[in-house]
């Protein structure tokens, strides 16, 4: 598997995408001003994340995906860890990442990844999302924020 970033000539892989964020308006977003890495597995694309550049010196990790037929197979955890990689090559001192409070997996897999939770957005889901968002059997209702000095 190669990790690579993704041309801005190439096409997003939107299904991909909409598994980090069903939101179609919030991810065109993220990707017009981040930048796109990807994972490539025989030449097809299995995995996503994008840097999404926010305060000096500091960094987003946003939209991380993975297919979903290529689940725990370490995919997400060499995505995490690449964009921690990346983060520091370009001279960022803080990588930040947010996920939701019924993100059971994604929290573990955050901070495995070195990230500490620092705070938590109360209602971020409900106010920026129309529709109920339910995950694990918990409302996704807070951004739980995470954060990493690199
Ligand atoms: C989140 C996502 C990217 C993870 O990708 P993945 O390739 O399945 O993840 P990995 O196989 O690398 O596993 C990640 C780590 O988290 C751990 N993990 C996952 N769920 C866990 C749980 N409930 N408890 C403890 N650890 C857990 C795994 O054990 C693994 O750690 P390990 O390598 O030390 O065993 C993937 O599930 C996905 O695309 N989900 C949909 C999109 C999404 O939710 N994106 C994140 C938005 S915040």
């Amino acid at each position: 598997m190669i990790i690579k970033k993704l041309n801005e000539t190439e096409e997003l892989p939107m299904e991909l995408l909409l598994l980090a964020d069903p939101s179609e308006n919030i991810v065109k977003e993220y990707t017009a001003r981040g930048e796109c890495f990807v994972a490539e597995l025989e030449k097809k694309i299995v995995g996503i994340y994008v840097l999404l550049p926010t305060r000096p010196e500091t960094v987003e990790l946003v939209n991380l995906a993975v297919a979903e037929e290529l689940h725990g197979k370490g995919i997400g955890k060499q995505l995490v860890m690449d964009a921690v990689k990346v983060a520091k090559e370009k001279g960022y001192k803080t990588i930040e990442v947010g996920t939701g409070n019924s993100g059971v997996g994604q929290l573990a897999l955050y901070q495995k990844c070195g990230f500490r939770i620092v705070g938590v957005d109360l209602d971020f889901f409900v106010r920026h999302y129309p529709e109920e968002i339910v995950e694990n059997g918990i409302q996704c209702r807070d951004m739980i924020r995470l954060s990493q000095d690199i």
